[in-house]
Formats: C-alpha cells, sequence, structure tokens
C-alpha cells in the first residue's frame, strides 16, 4: 500500500513527498467505557491508513483518496460538497483554524488498507494521520494529546460522540504492547503484550457499521449514561462521570432510573472492572480465564448494553463451539464490524475454517479473517 500511495503522488503531483503511517486499532476489552471515563485496553495495529502530503506554496489544500479514486480541492473552507470522506478533512480544516494553527496549500493522497466499517476506526486513523500529516508539515509541533482531542472534536462535529479511545490508540500506540488507558486521567500504562501459543484474531461480520449519524444507537447510549450522571450528581454534585458511581450507588437510585438506563449503566460499571481483571490476568499469564472475559464482556455488549447484532452473535457462539478459541466478543462500537478472538495456535487454522464455513452456512455472508500485528502507533515513515 506505501507503494501505491507513493506511486500515486507522484503521477498526479511531483517531488518527493512526506510519508505518514497511521495504524488502526484493536480494543481487547472496555468498550463504551471511553465516554464515561472509565478504562480501555487497545492498540495500534498493523493495518493503517497511509498519507502522502507535501507543501504546494499557494493556498490550495488538494486531497486525493485513492480507495475511492475522488478528490477534493479546498480554496477556502465553505466548501459543502463533499463526498463524505472529505467532511472528516472539512472538520479537520475548521478545527484547526479555529484554534489558531496556520495551514497553507497542500497535496496529499491517502489510502488505507484497513477495511472502512469494520470497527478498526479508519475515521480515528485518518483525523489523526493528516493532522499529524499537517503538524509535520509546517512544524507545528501539537501534541500528540492535543491531535487526539482535536481528531475527537471532528468525529463530534460530523455527528458520533465518541470517546478518546480511538484516537489514543492510533497515538500512542506501542509494538508488541496493549496500553490501559485512563480515559479520566488520561494516563496510560503500557501492558508488554507478545503471546507466543495464541493468537488475536479479528473476524470481520462483513457488516459495515454506520456510528457517525447524529441519532445514532452510539449516540442514544451515551445519553442514556449521561441522564443517570445528571440524576445522581443533583444530590453528589462531584459526581461528573459514572467513573465516580459504583454498583451501591447506582443502586439506591434504581427506582428514580429507567429500567433500559439502569440496565446499560450498570453494564458500563461492569466492563471497568472488566478491564482491570484482564490486566491481573494478563500479569498472571492466564489466557484461558482472559478468553471467559471476553466472552462475559460480550454478553453484557449483547444483552445488556444492546449494541450487538445476530451476525456478530453468530459469529461469537460459533467461536465458542472451538475448542481451539478461548474467547471472542464484538470489538469497537457494534452494530457491524469485527469480532475479536483469543485462538491457540495449535487449533487455528480448523477452527477459522470451521467458523468461516458455518458463518456462510448460516447468514449467506463470507466473513473475513485478520491475524493482529501491534505495532507503533502514528509515525513518519
Ligand atoms: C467507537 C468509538 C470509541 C468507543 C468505542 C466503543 O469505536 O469511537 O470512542 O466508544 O466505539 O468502546
Amino acid at each position: 500500500m506505501i507503494n501505491k500511495i507513493k506511486q500515486s503522488f507522484s503521477t498526479r503531483f511531483s517531488g518527493e513527498s512526506l510519508m505518514i503511517k497511521s495504524p488502526g486499532r484493536i480494543n481487547l476489552i472496555g468498550e463504551h467505557t471511553d465516554y464515561n471515563n472509565g478504562f480501555v485496553m487497545p492498540a495500534a495495529i498493523d493495518n493503517a491508513m497511509y498519507f502522502a502530503m507535501k507543501k504546494n506554496g499557494n493556498s490550495i489544500l488538494d486531497i486525493h483518496s485513492y480507495n475511492y479514486d475522488q478528490s477534493i480541492v479546498f480554496k477556502d473552507l465553505e466548501k459543502t460538497d463533499t463526498p463524505s470522506w472529505g467532511k472528516y478533512f472539512k472538520a479537520i480544516l475548521e478545527i484547526l483554524h479555529e484554534k489558531g494553527f496556520s495551514i497553507q496549500g497542500v497535496q496529499c493522497v491517502f489510502g488505507a488498507d484497513l477495511p472502512i466499517g469494520a470497527g478498526l476506526s479508519s475515521s480515528a486513523a485518518l483525523c489523526c494521520g493528516f493532522i499529524f500529516g499537517l503538524s509535520e508539515l509546517f512544524d507545528l509541533k501539537i501534541p500528540r494529546e492535543e491531535i487526539a482531542k482535536m481528531g475527537q472534536a471532528a468525529e463530534h462535529r460530523i455527528g458520533s460522540k465518541c470517546g478518546l479511545m480511538d484516537q489514543y490508540a492510533v497515538l500512542f500506540g506501542k509494538k508488541n504492547h496493549l496500553f490501559c488507558l485512563d480515559c479520566e486521567s488520561l494516563e496510560i500504562r503500557h501492558i508488554p503484550f507478545q503471546l507466543e501459543n495464541h493468537t488475536l484474531v479479528l473476524i470481520n461480520s462483513n457488516i459495515e457499521h454506520q456510528l457517525a449519524s447524529v441519532d445514532s444507537e452510539y449516540n442514544v447510549r451515551r445519553a442514556s449514561c449521561e441522564k443517570v450522571v445528571e440524576l445522581i450528581s443533583k444530590d453528589f454534585p462531584k459526581i461528573k462521570s459514572l467513573r465516580n458511581v459504583n454498583s451501591s450507588l447506582l443502586e439506591k437510585y434504581k427506582h428514580k432510573i429507567q429500567p433500559i438506563d439502569f440496565q446499560r449503566v450498570n453494564y458500563v460499571l461492569k466492563e471497568n472492572k472488566r478491564v482491570h481483571q484482564v490486566i491481573n490476568l494478563l500479569e498472571k499469564n492466564d489466557l484461558e480465564e482472559v478468553g471467559n472475559v471476553l466472552l462475559q464482556g460480550h454478553h453484557g455488549l449483547s444483552k445488556e448494553y444492546e449494541v450487538s447484532l445476530p451476525e456478530l452473535d453468530i459469529l461469537v457462539d460459533l467461536a465458542k463451539m472451538e475448542d481451539g478459541v478461548l474467547g471472542a466478543r464484538l470489538m469497537g462500537g457494534g452494530f457491524g464490524g469485527a469480532t475479536i478472538n483469543l485462538v491457540t495456535n495449535e487449533n487455528k487454522s480448523a477452527a477459522l475454517a470451521n467458523i468461516k464455513k458455518q458463518y456462510l452456512d448460516l447468514t449467506g455472508l463470507e466473513c473475513k479473517i485478520h491475524e493482529v500485528k501491534i505495532e507503533d502507533g502514528v509515525k513518519v515513515i
């Protein structure tokens, strides 16, 4: 992909370009906890978005998408007729402008070997990679923390009220490490993660998820959590997020909370605990039990937080039946995308072949299988 992007750049434009690699991400555990100031455990992966960028000495931003084979040109920020991928660039340029960063003209070709809508954070890779690239080109020295927040702001502007997990994974990933992010303090703890006899495998349901619509179910879940925080904070003004709510406090408010909101908030509290459980289990190298926690996580996402789809449940159920699979769960926002599976190397081929075949028989869909390699976060290459 790097060569294809370089080649496409030199056919459209000329001269040497700056090359940026901006990775996708996985998340081992801690789903829908980031926007509740909880804990997550992501990592950056080998699949990535690549940007070839060069200053052009004028004020025109000429951006070409290799994957869509479409271009957009920004002469000003009023441009409204952009294809859907162009909205991200427009939002980023607006945000940089509002923050007082001075950006001049750029020629850019970008493209990814990162499936779009598969729950691997292609949009965070795009936003953070482009801001990082501009920061390098114009020597803006924007700290990574700030890039993450701008990337998040761009997504919010487009419609998905996401947390910060994806942006942090793209920016702070480290080869062969997971990291635990405390989404309240934004403190990062890298955890060495090199499996010897096991592999993390993504199984893409082949159903694209759509989080970026203002009234999407994602935002509805977030609103459920915020409603409960608002109620409790009337009595406890110091409580600003679910991070400061424990199960006994939640229980006291049960009679005042809609059952569905209670169910969702209860899921979030349990999911935060699962992150700490997995940290402890990894320290003991107890992968069997990590697998069980992943399955519990999926149960919560499917039956309590209700962000699964029948196809994702089928993938997890099929995985559960395989001896070689220690655990599986849907990964990311839900409503499509991929499951993450912890698989023993010994039984990997047989297990994955069985899942693939049965998924096709049951749903008529081809799933795509990808073995995870954990890589560094965004960088110049
Ligand atoms: C999406 C969002 C993240 C996070 C996950 C769910 O990927 O972008 O901020 O909320 O869903 O864990």
